[in-house]
Formats: structure tokens, C-alpha cells, sequence
């Protein structure tokens, strides 16, 4: 199986064994001693100089970390929107009271930071800015330092999806000044779901001081207060701490650079390939497009999820779909984690004989 979608991504084998290992006191010191490692480990991708914490739960889980440990009912947040996982942040804070503000563009397109920059202008009142850093739903990867800086110069919070981004694409985040920054196992970590990760800055310490957004198992503050005695407060999925330990020695032993540069080639690659067979990109601007996964446009008159069904049925080739308005109008080819570029090229050279056979049938 070639499984192209963008999270869950495949995990190396050596990291699935680990995961495997027999259960352990999850308050003792065998776990700590793994709990500090992968800990350390997620300080030195994250580019954070405290702990960041970790939650067992998915990518949706950590963004709701995010917004209910930082703001209270009533706040002012302004949601940048450019696909699917920025609608979805931008729902959580409203399920938790926040007063949203929107700035949604079409999808397929980038946020403008100077846009950013002058609605925070026109309105004081905001308190902090939701933007998602890659939006896997249309491959696309939001200028994230430019808008930060335009955040920052206007003393608000933003609080950052880097889901599909984080260990894959630079993310700084001390680099950048971002206030909350999130991520999520399943995606360029090689590790199965299950565990999302949680950075929060200075500012956003400040303001879980004040925030009243009700939290219980997701309360940040309990997460820090246990980690210090190197424990979780509740029950963690141990299984994901043990394969992401091992994922750590892998990610070290490339580098963060190697790993970054492995996803920008990889991903130009993608984007010539699929431009060469004549396929549209679903970025309107290709400089936003993203390392992590590319979407593209199915020519007009095609049954998408016809060819996609053949590509895993016949092929062992699994696409991503399109989500919400883009159902059955795109795939997308995940490249994040651990990929090669045969894996890539296999799964479009599929692509390229299925479109010929759909084309030549019609
Ligand atoms: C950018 C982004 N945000 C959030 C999520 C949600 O993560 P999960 O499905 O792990 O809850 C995803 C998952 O695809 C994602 O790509």
C-alpha cells in the first residue's frame, strides 16, 4: 500500500516496534526518562527554549488546547480562514463564546499580512489572531513569519495551527514570536495518531492567567504542572511516547535541515510532475504552495473518485480527496513524514496512466 494521504502518514518500522513495547507505570521513572526525551526532542523542533506540552488527542484536540487555555467567552479573535482547517479552528473558538471576527479568502489562496495588519488596526479590540500555517485541505502554506510580525507589532496573540507544518516546514517558534503553536503526531513526525503538541509562549501563559474558556482534561496549566515531575496529568497514550522516541533518533540522525530540504525537493517534484501532465494546481499562487501536500485540480468532465477508487483498488495507491466544497473536484498527494520521491512518483505515474485510460474511454 502507498498511502499518499496527508496524515496519517506511514511509519517506519523500527518506530511501529517501538510503539509495540509492553506497558510501563506511567508515573514511573522508566516513563519519565522517555517523557524528558521526547520532550526534549519536541523543544528542539519547535525551536522553544521551555517545555512544550503534550496531550493525548488528535490535531483538533490540540487546537482546542490552544483556545480555551488562552481566552475567555466574549473575546474578540480574528479567524484567518483559507480552507477547511482554518473554518475549523475559527468553530471552536466560537463552540467556546469567543466573538469572531473573519478574514476567509477563496480557497486556494494565501492569507495577505497586510490585510491582517490593518483589520487589527481597525479594531482594537481583537485579542488574538487564529491562522493555520499549512492548510492541508488545499495545499497551501500561509506567509506565517510576515504575518506574525504584523501581529506582533500590534501587541495581539496568535495562535497558530502548524498541524501539517511543524517537522516538516520551518516553524520557529520563538524565531517568529508566536504565542500558541500547535501540531499532531500523525503528521511529519512518523509516528501513529494519537498524541498533539502544544507550544505556549510567554504571552500565552499570561493569558491563561485570565482566560475563563472552561477546560478540564485539556487545562494546559495542570499539563505543565505534571510534566515538571515528568508525568502526565491523566492516563497518556504511552504506546504513540514510545514510537515517537524512536522517530526522535530518526529525525536527529537526518537533521532538521536535512528533513526540511528531503520535503522542499520532494514537493517541487510533485508540482512539476503534476504540472507536466497537464494538471492544475489547487495554490493560486504556486509560491504559497505547500511542502507538505500538494492539491490539484481534476481536468473537467473526469470522475475523480472513480480514478482514485481504481488507484487503491487495482494500484495500492491511496489519494487524498478534497474536503467540503472540494469533494470530487481535487486529490491531493501527501508528502510529509517519512517519503521518498519514488513513493511520489509511483503514486503519479498511476495517476497519469488512470487520467489516459478515463480520457480515452470518454
Ligand atoms: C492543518 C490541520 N489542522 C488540524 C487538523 C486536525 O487534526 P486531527 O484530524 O488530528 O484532529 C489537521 C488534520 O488533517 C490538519 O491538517
Amino acid at each position: 500500500m502507498n498511502l499518499r494521504i496527508p496524515g496519517p502518514t506511514p511509519c517506519p518500522e523500527e518506530v511501529l516496534a517501538a510503539g509495540a513495547k509492553q506497558m510501563m507505570n506511567h508515573r514511573g521513572p522508566e516513563f519519565a526518562q522517555i517523557l524528558r526525551r521526547v520532550t526534549d526532542g519536541l523543544n528542539w523542533v519547535f525551536g522553544s527554549s521551555t517545555d512544550v506540552l503534550s496531550f493525548t488527542t488528535s490535531g483538533t484536540g490540540g487546537l482546542e488546547v490552544a483556545i480555551v487555555n488562552t481566552l475567555s467567552p466574549g473575546d474578540r479573535v480574528l479567524s484567518v480562514s483559507i480552507g477547511s482547517f482554518g473554518d475549523r479552528i475559527k468553530s471552536i473558538a466560537k463552540t467556546y463564546g469567543a466573538d469572531v471576527v473573519s478574514y476567509a479568502l477563496e480557497w486556494g489562496e494565501a492569507a495577505d499580512p497586510a490585510v491582517v495588519g490593518k483589520m487589527l488596526d481597525d479594531d482594537a479590540s481583537i485579542k488574538a489572531v487564529l491562522v493555520t500555517h499549512n492548510e492541508t485541505s488545499t495545499g497551501v502554506t500561509n506567509p506565517l513569519e510576515a504575518i506574525a510580525k504584523e501581529v506582533r507589532a500590534r501587541d495581539r496573540l496568535i495562535i497558530v495551527d502548524a498541524v501539517s507544518s511543524m517537522s516538516s516546514i520551518p516553524c520557529p517558534v520563538e524565531r517568529w514570536d508566536l504565542d500558541v503553536v500547535v501540531s499532531g503526531s500523525q503528521k511529519g513526525w512518523m509516528v501513529p495518531p494519537g498524541l498533539a503538541f502544544v507550544y505556549m509562549g510567554e504571552r500565552a501563559w499570561k493569558a491563561n492567567a485570565d482566560a475563563k474558556m472552561p477546560r478540564f482534561y485539556f487545562d494546559a496549566a495542570k499539563a505543565r504542572d505534571s510534566l515538571e515531575k515528568l508525568q502526565n496529568p491523566w492516563t497518556p497514550a504511552m504506546s504513540i511516547y514510545y514510537a515517537m522516541d524512536k522517530a526522535f533518533e530518526l529525525i536527529r540522525a537526518e537533521g532538521l535541515e536535512g528533513v526540511f530540504t528531503r520535503h522542499e525537493a520532494i514537493a517541487s517534484y510533485t508540482r512539476q510532475r503534476v504540472k507536466g501532465l497537464g494538471l492544475k494546481l489547487v495554490p493560486v499562487n504556486e509560491q504559497f504552495a505547500s511542502n507538505t501536500v500538494t492539491a490539484v485540480w481534476w481536468p473537467d468532465g473526469v470522475d475523480g473518485k472513480a480514478i482514485s477508487k481504481r488507484a487503491r483498488e487495482e494500484h495500492g495507491i491511496v489519494l487524498g480527496g478534497g474536503q467540503g466544497k472540494l469533494d470530487g473536484k481535487i486529490f491531493r498527494v501527501g508528502h510529509l513524514g517519512w517519503v521518498q520521491q519514488h513513493e511520489v512518483a509511483e503514486a503519479l505515474d498511476i495517476v497519469e496512466k488512470l487520467l489516459a485510460e478515463a480520457t480515452a474511454s470518454a
